[in-house]
């Protein structure tokens, strides 16, 4: 019984997982206004070819629109290096970036964490790698996997050993 919940949880993880997440810029990471800064996201678990990256900002004083910075990306380059030019942006918080269909723009399939860019001249942040941004992924995954298996063992403690699920069910132990 708990096996096939584990494998029924497992199945609705990897369903999620199946998307396009933008992993950096994440939380608590920045960029450096009109400097290199690393855009990473999950290649090998997005339904698309390519897409279209824009820039957006929450605040309309600062982009009145989403502005695209790369016309046509290829989801299998997996990062990319911003450059100088496509990052040359006013300093300032609530920025986030959106892939989106490369044939309607506002068909959007991923959106980031918002990030702040920072001034000209500003200190990376110390996870700017693509590496770092890996682990990060995996780290989020894992924490994922673990919340599962957590609410499985709370299932268990309240289910008296031997009891089948049905019959605990039945006792309305497990709140459905
Ligand atoms: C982008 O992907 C679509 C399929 O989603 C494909 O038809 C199209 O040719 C691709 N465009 C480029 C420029 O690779
Ligand atoms: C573009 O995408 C938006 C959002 O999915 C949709 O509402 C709109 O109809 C699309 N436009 C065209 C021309 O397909």
């Amino acid at each position: 019984m708990f096996r096939r919940l584990a494998l029924a949880c497992a199945a609705l993880l990897s369903v999620v997982s199946a998307q396009l997440t933008i992993t950096s810029p994440g939380t608590n990471d920045w960029w450096v206004a009109s400097s290199a800064n690393t855009l990473s996201w999950t290649c090998s678990t997005s339904p698309y070819l390519n897409f279209t990256v824009l820039l957006s900002n929450s605040n309309i004083a600062v982009l009145a629109a989403p502005i695209a910075i790369i016309a046509i990306q290829e989801n299998y380059d997996c990062s990319k290096t911003i450059t100088q030019q496509q990052s040359a942006q006013a300093a300032g918080t609530g920025y986030t970036l959106l892939f989106a269909n490369t044939l309607n723009s506002t068909d959007i399939w991923a959106q980031s964490q918002p990030f702040e860019i920072k001034a000209l001249g500003s200190s990376y942040p110390t996870t700017t790698s693509s590496a770092g941004s890996a682990s990060t992924g995996t780290a989020s995954g894992t924490a994922g996997a673990a919340q599962s298996t957590h609410t499985g063992g709370t299932l268990a403690e309240y289910i008296p050993v031997g009891m089948s699920m049905v019959a605990a069910l039945a006792l309305g132990l497990v709140v459905a």
